[in-house]
This record gives structure tokens, sequence and C-alpha cells, in this order.
């Protein structure tokens, strides 16, 4: 099913469509260290063969931690919160400006690392979309609901408040060999989205919006989403061949708001 998405600002792009989740978890950890507390029943059977990985390093719920948890189930918290932010020396689109060029310092580090070794490897990724401050997700979700209506908009752009984006732990990144598929589905079968998918987690990525977990969490595959995680937690999930944060952590998520 094709479906026409809007992102960055008003540019348009084809995307061809592509899923609840889990137990309970305490969300509440520090930012830099502390323990979780999102409430979460942690079910997960693929936790019975996972190692001594620490699941409390890191907050599930304070904005400034890489581990925080935006979902449909969790807001984050303040709403309006603004990270601490720069411009990433990396390829862009041609047209990108304001809030979207920008990203978290937190992420910058690892996200020009990331592009830098893709591009080393003769692939040439670039942003399409960094941080949204609370004001832009406004604007760009109601232009979602504007032209697709409210249940559409749902499916693919956070409400205000919501959205990874406005933590600056997340980047929507395209490739120049087939621009068509940028921001659309089919990135995942350019050069550039089959080499994100192989080695994000290498840099600390992972991709969030995976293929057919929308009951997970809460919207329809995005491969050109990445969000910065670190490489540990991004290795571990690999490891246990765990793709949502929400089922690692056994905290909940889907498709409806509450
Ligand atoms: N497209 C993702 C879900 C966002 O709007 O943050
Ligand atoms: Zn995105």
């Amino acid at each position: 099913m094709q479906k026409v998405r809007f992102i960055a600002g008003g540019i348009l792009t084809l995307a061809i469509a592509g899923c609840l989740v889990v137990g309970g978890h305490s969300l509440s950890q520090k930012a830099a260290k502390p323990s979780n507390t999102i409430s979460t029943t942690t079910t997960s059977t693929a936790n019975t063969t996972a190692t001594s990985f620490n699941k409390q390093q890191y907050s599930l719920t304070d904005p400034t931690s890489i581990w925080v948890i935006a979902n449909k189930t969790h807001p984050l918290n303040p709403k309006t919160y603004a990270p601490n932010l720069v411009v990433p020396t990396i390829p862009m689109r041609s047209n990108i400006t304001g809030d979207e060029r920008q990203v978290g310092k937190v992420m910058a580090g690892p996200l020009e690392t990331m592009v830098n070794a893709a591009a080393a490897q003769g692939i040439h990724l670039n942003l399409q979309s960094g941080y949204r401050s609370y004001s832009f997700q406004v604007s760009l979700y109601n232009t979602y609901v504007r032209q697709q209506g409210q249940a559409a908009a749902d499916t693919q752009s956070a409400r205000p408040g919501y959205s990874e984006h406005q933590t600056g732990l997340a980047a929507d990144l395209g490739g120049t060999t087939s621009p068509a598929c940028n921001v659309a589905q089919c990135f995942d079968q350019t050069i550039e989205g089959k080499w994100l998918a192989a080695n994000a987690y290498k840099y600390g990525f992972i991709i969030r919006y995976p293929a057919d977990k929308e009951g997970v969490t809460g919207y329809e595959y995005e491969p050109w989403h990445v969000r910065y995680v670190g490489v540990d937690l991004a290795t571990e999930m690999h490891k246990q061949g765990i793709e949502t944060l929400e089922e690692f952590f056994g905290v909940s998520g889907g498709k409806v708001y509450k």
C-alpha cells in the first residue's frame, strides 16, 4: 500500500507502507545511571538467555537519558522538553532547514562516526531530519492530519511531546543512490538502507520502527529512522535478536495513545 509521507517541513516523499507490547517494567531510572521505573511486566522469554547485561544502567523516563522510551504510552516529561543541540558534520538533504539540521549533542559524535564509516565503504548516507522541537512537531503532525486524517497520521507521525525526534536522539537518514526511496519504505532495498540495517548497531543505533512491529512501537515500518541508544544496548539487542525497546525492557507501547 502506498502512502504519502510528508516529512520535514513540507517535503513530500512517497512511502510504501509497511504492529503491542509486552510487559511491565517500572520506567524511571536515572538519566545517567539509575534505576528503571516504567511500569513493566517482564515476561520476556528472550531474557532467559541474556547474559549479565544490566538493564538498570540508564533511565527509561528521563528525556536526557540515551535509553529514554517515548511512545504512545509514554510521552516525554516534560512534553516540551528540549535537549542540547549541535549541527553534525555530515551530508544533509539540500533543502533541510531549522530544527532538523540539528541533533542532540550526545548523539552527534556517534552519528558522524557511523556516517563516516559508511562513506569509507562507498555508502553515502545523509541527514533527512534530525531534531524536531515541540512546536515543529505541532506543525508537522497537523500537516499529516490535514492530508490524511488523524487515524492515518497517527500511524506515521508522533503527536507533539511523543516524538523521539524531540529528544535529539533520533535521525531520519537517506541515501544518494535512490532519492525516491528517501523517507520511504523502499529505503530498505537501497544499498544505503541495507548498510544501515546491517551495521547501525555497531555505532549504537537501532532501527526504531521495524517492519511488522506497529503493535509494539505504535508506528509503521520506518527503515530510515535510527535511534541512538549507545553501543552496549544496540549490540545487546542485536545479540538477543530483540528489535524494539519496548520488548527488550518489557515496557508498554502500542498503537493507542494513553
Ligand atoms: N515518524 C516518527 C514516529 C515520529 O514522528 O517521531
Ligand atoms: Zn524519524
